[in-house]
């Protein structure tokens, strides 16, 4: 029985990640999720056969439970403005499957393992041969560490010739550190500056402008973010 995650479905950029450590290893490789939350990035590496690890600090996320979701009647999705003024949606509590259900649900328990782990704060020693967050960095949990830490702490888990993937927010003013504080949020090309000669980026894409997103799972309110992604391959 296929589960689905509260965040929705994977991008494609995911899966093309995936063909491309195939393309290196077949299926012989490991994988790790910082924060894999209930598994949206993290089923598809199961899925495929590859042995995939996920940490993450929540532990509904993890286990199971029940979270608060915003009732939303009929969805609209609004343009940016600075002054944008969401309603706040009433909130209900539904029941979530954790990552640990849903890789019992499918039959997939042989090809992951979940450990509750502060990323940042308590530091696993495994390396792996891909590497793979999605906005996690900014979380609040995170906040007494510099992006550079951040992503030096997430480099230092890649095995030679593996990837390292990261999604991003970014300031969407560039200039207002009080709204984006610099351990939260990316300035304009700013990550480049903590990938060193021992990485080769593949690729990076920064957006210009904000995406909107609804009100979601933890979140009252519609807002909006501005993303960006890399990928790297560590080269030594
Ligand atoms: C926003 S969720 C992922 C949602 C999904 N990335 C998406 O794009 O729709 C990010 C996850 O990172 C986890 N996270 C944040 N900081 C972490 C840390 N220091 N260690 C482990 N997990 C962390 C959070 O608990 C959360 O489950």
């Amino acid at each position: 029985m296929k589960t689905k995650s509260i965040w929705g479905h994977p991008p494609t950029r995911l899966y093309n990640l995936i063909k491309l450590a195939e393309n290196n290893w077949g299926k012989d490789f490991t994988a790790c999720v910082v924060g894999c939350s209930d598994g949206k990035f993290l089923m598809p590496f199961a899925r495929e056969g590859i042995y995939v690890t996920g940490y993450d600090i929540d532990e509904i996320a993890l286990y199971g439970g029940s979270k608060l979701f915003p009732i939303v009647e009929s969805k609209v999705k609004y343009k940016y403005s600075k002054d944008f003024k969401s309603k706040e949606y009433k909130l209900e509590k539904r029941k979530v499957l954790g990552v640990l259900d849903r890789l019992k649900k499918e039959n997939l328990e042989d090809f992951a393992k979940i450990e509750k782990r502060d990323f940042y704060r308590n530091f696993p020693t495994e390396k792996f041969n891909v590497v793979f967050t999605s906005c996690s960095l900014h979380y609040s949990a995170n906040k007494d560490f510099s992006l550079e830490d951040k992503i030096k702490k997430l480099q230092s888990i890649v095995l030679t010739n593996g990837y390292l993937y990261v999604d991003y927010m970014m300031a969407i003013e560039e200039d207002d550190y009080e709204l984006y504080p610099s351990s939260k949020f990316f300035r304009k090309k700013e990550i480049l500056n903590y990938f060193d000669s021992s990485w080769e980026i593949i690729s990076i894409k920064e957006n210009n402008y904000p995406s909107f997103e609804g009100a979601h799972v933890d979140c009252v309110r519609d807002h909006f973010h501005r993303f960006g992604y890399i990928l790297a391959r560590r080269l030594k």
